[in-house]
């Protein structure tokens, strides 16, 4: 099947050969700003239903009635899906035979384990009867007492924590180095549960046509989220058609196949109908993912020289009472600041809640913002500015693997934000700069860092006689502009202009291009194009090196270059020839090649592989009110080859603005009473505007690292929020002199005390 999506005509800028490294502006920016790219939730098939989901109103308990009668007799009501009345699935919901595949709530049973759970699926016609229906439900319930927050029962020690990480991680002997130390900082922080808020909630139009499925739904994993369908529906993967072109951002919750996108196939196949089911914004607070709180404690010593001798990260989080996800914020001092000694732990308690899952930088942000305001206490403490104790104390060696890493590259974003930001003249104590108006103004930084990972993708890759090209990988576009960037590798790769080439994407049925999560998507699925890419030139070069009708007849693979459509002797560009005269002699319409990518084992065992940066941040908070306002922010980071400066700065300057969210907005209050989210909107789960970052500059450091894959990219989809945070963080104690140890930071933590 064809993907319905063709991008080879929007306008772009380019130099021809060199499309990598150029701000090429999104191409499918004008069929976003014109409202032509179609999400999930535009599609509407012929005959298509509405479903909509009734949640649950308790957090812990059992649904003992459902009026379904009601529901039923409302006019427009096709039916109503239940525990009792529900499609057959090929496999329990509540089966985990790997790590990544998550127990869903698909109405198996009347139970009810966090709030915002589906309890059943009303049918109609219309968007407005099954809204009616769902509401004529009216549950009641056998409710327990919701076990809330992180204090909510018995810790237990996880037996991994993120991916399969340990638990315990020991380097050296912290007692001995902490008994020894000159200076110690002993600080409890505490982060909020963060949910994903996507702009675009989870949506999904189903279509069976026998045992063929066609899906519309955001995912950042195509092929998992393939698999799970298969799995779940006992269908062949190849039977499922998923188009994903668009979403309307995901953040780690469009990973996986959600409950609710399950139950919206399941009330397809239920009425032998399309059927659309589309959260509202309340419903994404439970059965989608979260970020869940940690209370993380640090202790760390230093001597008197202001150099670390002791690190320790401890991190309490939660999880849900019926599945493990458990966020590794103490893996965030692993990787940056030198120590003998470093230890980091976790331990989790269970909730009755949705279980918590990635979200952008799953451990580097709750980590990092915990480890960088230790950080900054320990700086001051021994007196340093903390710019300067951060640059004594980076690393040359990742700290606790020992390998090398790119602490060169660190160093300059160090320098180069803080020139930018004018961080020399900061005065060391706090509260000592006001504005003409009164306000105290503070300065604070961070670190910022995020592995560099990559996963395994494919693509698919054509020349054709006409001189044009196709590459084809099943990518995602959650708004990070993989159209784009993508499609400017493929441009490179096949030697063609952007206009040139076809890139086609967002689709089940294209070559697997690995989860665009990690921050790894452009590493992965580039490389799998660039390779795509070369193997179809090597076919070419071989058409023409052995063909002594060819200008380029004895070459050899290796002494030709692609460029412009044509290939070129290297070492004497006067012999060329283009693509359209090689295939015409081989009597060939095109010719097509497949390319893979995955880390390359053997370096990762080598070196120890990350983005990079440093992140400056002005706060002024008026003393009278403890109202703060973050004024500027200077961002250096360092994350490899750059594919496309305007759309890294984009992602980059999300990730900070993000930053700025964490510590001063985000926050999910849950009511211990309960267990339900309280705010669970956009009006009152405060994200940042347009006001609450008036000045934002983002700069990026060159960096060629030829170890991390052979085009040299490190992701930016995450490393930005990493030192942001802190930043903020620490320039509101520099305003103020108070520390706030939880965040976000709130005015009444700073009202009473300035
Ligand atoms: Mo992400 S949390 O790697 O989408």
């Amino acid at each position: 099947m064809t993907p319905e999506i063709r991008l080879t005509q929007a306008p772009v800028h380019l130099r021809h050969g060199s499309n990598i490294g150029q701000p090429v502006t999104r191409r499918d920016g004008i069929l976003k700003v014109t409202g032509k790219a179609p999400y999930a939730a535009d599609h509407h098939p012929p005959n298509m239903l509405f479903a909509v989901l009734a949640t649950s109103n308790i957090a812990r308990g059992r649904v003992t009635f459902l009026d379904v009668a009601a529901a039923n007799n409302h006019p427009g009501v096709v039916d109503v899906m239940t525990p009792a009345h529900k499609p057959p699935l090929a496999a329990d919901p509540d089966a985990k035979t790997d790590p990544f595949m998550f127990r869903l709530d698909l109405l198996q049973s009347e139970q009810v384990r966090y709030a915002n759970q589906p309890i059943a699926v009303v049918i109609a016609e219309t968007l407005e009867a099954a809204t009616e229906g769902a509401a004529l439900l009216a549950p009641k319930y056998e409710a327990l007492p919701p076990r809330v927050g992180l204090d909510a029962g018995e810790s237990f020690v996880p037996a991994t924590v993120g991916v399969g990480f340990p638990t315990v991680v020991e380097h050296g002997d912290v007692e001995t180095d902490l008994a020894a130390a000159a200076k110690i900082i002993d600080a409890t922080y505490e982060t909020s549960a963060q949910y994903h808020n996507a702009m675009e909630p989870h949506a999904i139009v189903a279509t069976w046509d026998g045992d063929r499925l066609l899906i519309d739904t955001p995912s950042q994993g195509l092929a998992l989220a393939r698999g799970r369908v298969a799995g779940l529906f006992g269908i062949a993967p190849e039977s499922i058609h998923i188009r994903s072109p668009f979403l309307g951002g995901g953040f780690g919750s469009k990973g996986f196949m959600a409950g609710p996108q399950i139950l919206g196939i399941m009330a397809a196949r239920l009425v032998n109908k399309p059927v659309k089911l589309v959260l509202r914004r309340e419903q994404m607070y439970g059965p989608v993912g979260h970020r869940a709180p940690t209370r993380q404690r640090l202790r760390i010593g230093a001597d008197a020289g202001g150099r670390l001798t002791a690190l320790e990260h401890h991190a309490k989080t939660v999880s849900s009472t019926f599945d493990d996800f458990f966020e590794p914020a103490a893996n965030a001092s692993h990787t940056l600041y030198a120590s003998p000694a470093i230890r980091t732990a976790h331990e989790a308690v269970r909730v009755d809640s949705g279980t918590p899952l990635f979200m952008r930088a799953p451990g580097e942000a709750t980590g990092s913002i915990a480890l960088e305001s230790a950080i900054d206490e320990m700086a001051f403490a021994c007196g340093i500015d903390p710019l300067e104790f951060r640059i004594r104390n980076y690393a040359d060696v990742e700290p606790v693997s020992g390998k090398p890493f790119s602490s060169k590259a660190l160093r300059e974003c160090y320098a180069r934000g803080a020139e930018r930001f004018g961080w020399k003249t900061r005065p060391v104590a706090p509260r000592q700069m006001r504005d003409d108006t009164g306000f105290l103004i503070g300065w604070g930084m961070g670190t910022a860092t995020f592995p560099a990972l990559m996963f395994q993708g494919n693509a698919r890759a054509v020349v054709r006689a006409d001189g044009t090209g196709v590459v084809e990988t099943g990518a995602h576009d959650m708004g990070q502009g993989a159209w784009t960037s993508l499609a400017q590798i493929a441009a490179d790769g096949l030697g063609l202009d952007l206009e040139s080439v076809e890139f086609r994407s967002g689709a089940s049925d294209l070559p697997d291009a690995g989860i665009a999560g990690g921050s790894a998507h452009t590493a992965t699925a580039g490389q799998a194009i660039h390779n795509a890419g070369a193997a179809v030139i090597a076919k070419l070069a071989d058409l023409a090196t052995g063909d002594d009708r060819s200008p380029l007849f004895g070459a050899g693979n290796a002494g030709v270059i692609a460029r412009d459509s044509r290939l070129f002797r290297r070492d004497d560009e006067t012999r060329n020839e283009s693509y359209a005269e090689v295939l015409a002699r081989a009597g060939l319409a095109e010719v097509e090649a497949s390319g893979t990518a995955a880390a390359d084992q053997a370096a990762q065992a080598e070196y120890a592989m990350h983005a990079h940066g440093a992140v400056f941040a002005e706060v002024k908070v008026d003393p009278d009110l403890g109202q703060m306002r973050v004024t500027r922010m200077v961002g250096a980071f360092a994350a490899g080859r750059i594919i496309n400066p305007k759309l890294v700065r984009s992602q980059l300057l999300g990730g900070m603005i993000w930053g700025v969210s964490f510590a001063l907005h985000e926050e999910a209050l849950v009511d211990h009473r309960s267990g339900r989210v309280m705010n669970a909107d956009l009006a009152e789960y405060h994200v940042p505007v347009n006001a609450d970052v008036p000045s934002m500059d983002v700069l990026t450091v060159e960096e060629h690292d030829p170890h991390v894959n052979a085009l040299g990219i490190k992701g930016v989809g995450e490393i930005g929020i990493t030192g942001s945070a802190g930043a903020v963080a620490n320039a509101v104690w520099h305003a103020t002199g108070i520390r706030v140890r939880r965040f976000p930071i709130r005015i009444e933590n700073l009202v009473l005390a300035v």
